[in-house]
Parts: C-alpha cells; sequence; structure tokens
C-alpha cells in the first residue's frame, strides 16, 4: 500500500522528507544506539540530501548506503556514492558511517559475497530506505528490462545484493533484493514532475511487478510506502 504526500514545490517536499527521515534515524538510535538508511541515487535527491545533511543528529552512530550504485569509478559524474559524498555526507552529516557498494575493479562473486556478510552485519534491515523511480518503473537497480528480474524479485532470494545489468540503462549495477529492502522499517518513494506522476499512475493500475518492479513495493499489503512527490 501507499500513502500520498504532494507538495507545492520541490524546496517544501526536500524541507518535509529530511525532517521526517532525520526523527526516524534519531528514534532508531535512541532504541537501538545505531540507525541505517539507504538512499538512491540519480537526479531527484539533491535537494533532499542538502536538507537532511544539515540536521542535527548523531551521525556518529548513522550508517549510510545506497539502494543501488552503476559500477562505474566513484570519481565519475555517473557515480552515486560520488553523488552522496558532495551532497549528503557533508555539514553535520559528514560524521556518518558510508557503506560502500562499489568496491575494487570488478563485480564478480567473491566481491559480492563479502559485501553481503557485510551488509547483514552492518546495516540490514534498514531503518530507512528512500526509493526513486525510472520512466519504465524501476526501482533501486531492479530494471525489468534485464534478465536478473526474476532473481531480483524472488522473495526467497537469499542475498542481499546482487549485480543486475540493465539493457536500457548504461553501467551494469549492484543492487540490495527486493527481499532485503522489503525488510526496511519506513519506506519512502521520492518523485518528483509531472512524467513520474504518470509513471506512478500507471505502476498503481496494474499488478504486474516484472513490467514495472515499483509495483512490489507499492502494493504489498504490509509495507506502507510514503510517496513524496512535487512538480
Ligand atoms: C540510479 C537509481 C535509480 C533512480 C531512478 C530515478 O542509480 O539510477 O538509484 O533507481 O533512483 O532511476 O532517477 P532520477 O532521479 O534521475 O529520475
Amino acid at each position: 500500500m501507499h500513502q500520498l504526500n504532494d507538495f507545492e514545490n520541490r524546496a517544501a517536499l526536500d524541507t518535509q522528507l529530511a525532517e521526517q527521515v532525520a526523527a526516524l534515524l534519531q528514534a532508531a538510535v535512541n532504541s537501538k544506539g545505531k540507525a541505517s538508511i539507504a538512499v538512491s541515487g540519480g537526479s531527484t535527491p539533491k535537494g533532499f540530501f542538502d536538507a537532511l545533511s544539515k540536521k542535527d543528529l548523531p551521525w556518529r552512530k548513522i550508517t549510510i548506503t545506497l539502494a543501488d550504485e552503476r559500477w562505474v569509478n566513484i570519481d565519475s559524474s555517473d557515480s552515486n556514492t560520488k553523488l552522496v559524498h558532495e551532497n549528503l555526507l557533508v555539514n553535520k552529516a559528514s560524521d556518518a558511517k558510508f557503506f560502500h557498494l562499489k568496491q575494487g575493479e570488478n563485480l564478480c562473486a567473491e566481491t559480492l559475497a563479502d559485501l553481503n556478510v557485510a551488509a547483514e552485519n552492518a546495516l540490514l534491515p534498514l531503518d530507512v530506505l528512500i526509493l526513486g523511480m525510472g520512466e519504465d518503473g524501476h526501482t533501486a537497480s531492479l530494471f525489468p528490462c534485464s534478465e536478473q528480474i526474476n532473481e531480483a524479485l524472488a522473495l526467497d532470494n537469499p542475498s542481499a545484493l546482487m549485480k543486475v545489468v540493465p539493457t536500457t540503462a548504461p553501467h551494469e549495477r549492484i543492487t540490495f533484493t527486493y527481499a532485503s529492502l522489503l525488510k526496511s522499517a519506513n519506506t519512502f518513494l521520492h518523485i518528483s514532475s509531472s512524467s513520474k506522476k504518470a509513471v506512478l499512475e500507471k505502476a498503481l493500475s496494474d499488478t504486474n511487478t516484472f513490467e514495472m518492479p515499483i509495483r512490489a513495493f507499492l502494493q504489498h499489503p504490509d509495507v506502507n510506502v510514503q510517496v513524496y512527490w512535487a512538480e
């Protein structure tokens, strides 16, 4: 299920989303001494990152990661890691820990196995998950066009992280699997523009998750996705 929160403009959305996420991270630290959050890359979240980075939080107890990453050098303009370093791990949030998904040159089985163990130990289940959504209904790097989509959406997939090779978008990716993201305590979908609103409406109008993987979150009966939208 989902709840739509729409805002007059993107700045108002960024302020409110940062406020809400900060409260959830603080509550997690209060109850268990630590908190974890996965954010998405792409072009939408910059303003939100800026607002969140200025929040007074026990950042040293908070681990930030990405819902997915493109397997590119971290100095590439396509790197989500670079985006997060420049826009979220700044100001007060510069004290936060960052869990790197892009490790080494090749996205091989050994790298994935190490990352899976580390992710289980360091940050899963996530306290906060911020998803984005592509025009094709992908979220994280759960791409409908990829050969790996069955495995990526499988509820019995024991891996937290896997490799995905999209055919309609550049770069091979590492992504958290649907099964691992589904366990997040709080899930948000952050989108802007009327074209993304139309994609959202399409996602809500049918149930085939292989056609639009975001449906698997929006239509799950036990997950209440908070959709944050502004033009
Ligand atoms: C990525 C993402 C991806 C993104 C959507 C939306 O690395 O590309 O994590 O899931 O969130 O594609 O991207 P935009 O914000 O650029 O529309």
